[in-house]
């Protein structure tokens, strides 16, 4: 699901990274002279967030996917960007003051492993952060495209990520997050600009995520049927829109 193009993925739910990366270290309380790892870093769009907050060189990253990570390497040359699943982080222990995963969580093989590694590659006295968006709510742009799917295709609800995807509530993420101390949660809310809304339909076609590869998997005629009536949950936007977009976010220190 995630080795297209970066740049693929950037027009697609890339398109809210940088604000959602700005919020999660607002949330995480990231200030220069600290050290940050991005877990599941994607594209990087955090990774270059964090790096305007605290310079490249103090920004490590880790994501399984190769293209992912040329594309990330590119956007922040001087961060130290690995290949690797959060289960297994090529990291020590005790090595960086913020540990976040932006929308990672639920596609982890073994996201309590991947928990756990987070925690262990924090130091002391570090916060460990990660966020997931409210699939079945405030995410409008994935609940309005499984609302127009489940309208033409019933059977398109056993893929709807509102249902499928663990870790997108507070009761979740705060079980996640047991093994540290002050744990709260946060809504994070943020937007993204469309020129129009071709420029929100055409990434889909390009089959990243679950929904990508649910409108990418069907024939053309299913994707004009989908394209309209999607545009409809999305109240026939003409011309420039903008559409928000809820994550939750859970913050714990070790
Ligand atoms: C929705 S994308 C989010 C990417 C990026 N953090 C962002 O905010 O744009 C999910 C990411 O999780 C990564 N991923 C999938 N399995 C993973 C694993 N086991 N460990 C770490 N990352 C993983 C994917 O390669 C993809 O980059």
């Amino acid at each position: 699901m995630f080795q297209g193009p970066g740049d693929d993925y950037d027009r697609f739910i890339g398109r809210y990274g940088p604000a959602l990366g700005d919020a999660m270290l607002d949330y995480a309380g990231v200030v220069s002279g600290m050290r940050v790892l991005d877990v599941g870093c994607g594209t990087g769009a955090l990774a270059a967030r964090a790096a305007a907050a605290v310079g490249g060189e103090n920004v490590a990253a880790a994501d399984p996917s190769e293209p992912f990570v040329e594309t990330c390497r590119r956007r922040v040359p001087e961060a130290d960007v690995r290949i690797a699943p959060a289960e297994s982080l090529p990291f020590g222990d005790d090595a960086f003051d913020a540990v976040l995963a932006q929308l990672v969580l639920p596609f982890l093989t073994d996201a309590p492993q991947g928990a756990a590694e987070m925690r262990r590659v924090a130091k002391p006295g570090g916060v460990v952060v990660a966020c997931v968006w409210d699939y079945a709510g405030g995410m409008r742009l994935l609940r309005a495209f499984w609302d127009a799917a489940a309208a033409i295709d019933p059977e398109s609800a056993a893929r709807d990520e509102g249902r499928l995807l663990r870790y997108a509530n507070p009761d979740e993420l705060r079980a996640l997050w047991a093994g540290l101390d002050d744990v709260t949660v946060a809504a994070l809310d943020v937007e993204a600009a469309y020129d129009d809304f071709d420029a929100l339909w055409t990434p889909f076609l390009a089959g990243i995520g679950p929904a990508g590869s649910y409108a990418a998997s069907l024939d053309a005629e299913g994707q004009a049927a989908l394209r309209e009536r999607f545009r409809g949950e999305l109240g026939d936007p003409v011309g420039p829109f903008t559409l928000t977009a809820t994550a939750w976010s859970v913050r714990g220190t070790k």
